[in-house]
């Protein structure tokens, strides 16, 4: 995009807990970004989850899904509120997200886990385990257990099913292999085809597609021992593909790399606008106290630019500056840095940095590369 073109439309869904609060601070980088670089960005904010639940009762209104089809990019806080826990799975806020994303086609989530020097104090694994871990989680994002039919609940039984099929496995490998050739060229597989059927065909289709790939490195992990290796043998993993519910899990263990699940951003792609948002949840324990981490929704923001509305060096710039505030050893309280701020002071650490950068040589540079 150059500077000053058509403006581009960017659907905010804030959600519920913690989420309207690291969303605020990630709204106002990208705002700050597309000023700074004279890129007109139009804001639209919709209700999912909880919080559409609350207003209209439905997890995923009609006109939010149609708003998000739309867009250019979406960013979404996080859903899941207790009052509605014990709802049944149609009125849950959890299903507005994945109504979102089923309904953006999003299959291919991104999930980088890297741990600069500055972070290694803060992880509670040894200094010498986490050190220079950088890792990119593929995960599987339209199949298996979380959309497998059948599925039932009665009082007697629950049922869900996992299920693969070629495409689907081929498709998400190509991301991966594809992401590889960016990085260290290295995909480890994790599955669990010991045992699992719907991992026996993705342990097979994986390996078929990996011939296409002769100079990226395949290995196979089972799920089990790979949750092992993540923390005790971090740096050993580049990129590591896997299904939707092994995704989930094996992300937010691989937060403990980095202190806090709080820093840890994701962007989902598919076909149509893509969807960013961090990979932690709503965090009731902490809504409304101004203390959350809003590194993972700053970091999404930079997937978004980059992803979303192709602004790679506006995305640079943005991690650039969040990686410069954590490494003078500032953090939110969740991060065992020297010193702790609120949210809100963070994001705004963050924005006067990345100013600071886009008004510097480097910045003025970039701008004049865009120009
Ligand atoms: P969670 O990710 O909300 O919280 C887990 C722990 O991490 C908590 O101790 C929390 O305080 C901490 N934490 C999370 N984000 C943080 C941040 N930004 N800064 C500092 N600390 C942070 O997971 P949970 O407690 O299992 O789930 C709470 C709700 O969130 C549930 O309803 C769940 O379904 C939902 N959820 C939503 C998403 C999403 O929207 N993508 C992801 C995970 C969980
Ligand atoms: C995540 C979350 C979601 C998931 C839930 C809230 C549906 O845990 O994005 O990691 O399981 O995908
Ligand atoms: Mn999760």
């Amino acid at each position: 995009m150059s500077p000053s073109g058509p403006a581009r439309t960017l659907v905010v869904l804030p959600g519920d807990g913690i989420g309207p609060e690291v969303t605020a601070e990630a709204v106002a980088c990208l705002e700050l970004a597309a000023s700074e670089f004279f890129h007109p960005l139009r804001v639209e904010t919709r209700a999912i989850g909880g919080a559409a639940l609350d207003a209209c009762g439905e997890p995923l209104p009609a006109a939010t899904l149609e708003a998000c089809r739309r867009a250019d990019a979406v960013l979404l806080g996080a859903v899941g509120a207790p009052a509605h826990d014990r709802q049944p799975r149609e009125l849950r806020p959890e299903t507005g997200l994945l109504r979102l994303r089923a309904g953006l086609g999003l299959y291919a989530n991104l999930r980088p886990v890297a741990v600069p020097e500055a972070l290694v104090p803060a992880s509670p694994l040894k200094a010498e385990v986490v050190r220079g871990a950088d890792l990119l989680i593929v995960r599987e994002l339209a199949g298996g257990l979380y959309y497998g039919e059948p599925r039932k609940l009665t009082p007697e039984r629950g049922l869900n099913t996992m299920a693969y099929a070629r495409p689907e496995v081929e498709r998400i490998a190509r991301v991966a292999f594809e992401a590889a050739r960016g990085r260290r060229r290295k995909v480890t597989s994790v599955d669990k085809a010991n045992v699992l059927e719907s991992s026996q065909l993705w342990r097979a289709v994986v390996t078929e597609v990996a011939r296409d790939y002769p100079d990226v490195a395949l290995e196979h992990q089972y799920v089990d021992s790979m949750a092992m290796a993540l923390v005790t043998r971090p740096t050993a993993f580049d990129v590591v593909l896997t299904e939707n519910l092994f995704g989930d899990i094996l992300s937010d263990e691989a937060a403990v790399l980095t202190g806090s699940l709080g820093l840890l951003p994701s962007a989902s792609l598919g076909a149509g606008p893509g969807l960013f948002e961090p990979v932690h949840g709503s965090a009731p324990d902490l809504a409304g106290k101004g203390a959350a981490n809003p590194g993972g929704a700053i970091a999404s923001a930079a997937l978004l630019l980059r992803h979303g509305l192709g602004l790679g060096t506006e995305a640079r710039l943005l991690e650039e500056a969040l990686a410069s505030v954590l490494a003078e050893g500032v953090g939110t309280p969740d991060l065992a840095l020297p010193r702790a701020v609120g949210t809100a002071e963070f994001g705004a650490l963050v924005r006067r940095r990345f100013s600071e950068l886009a008004w510097s040589g480097a910045g003025r540079g970039l701008a004049a590369d865009l120009a």
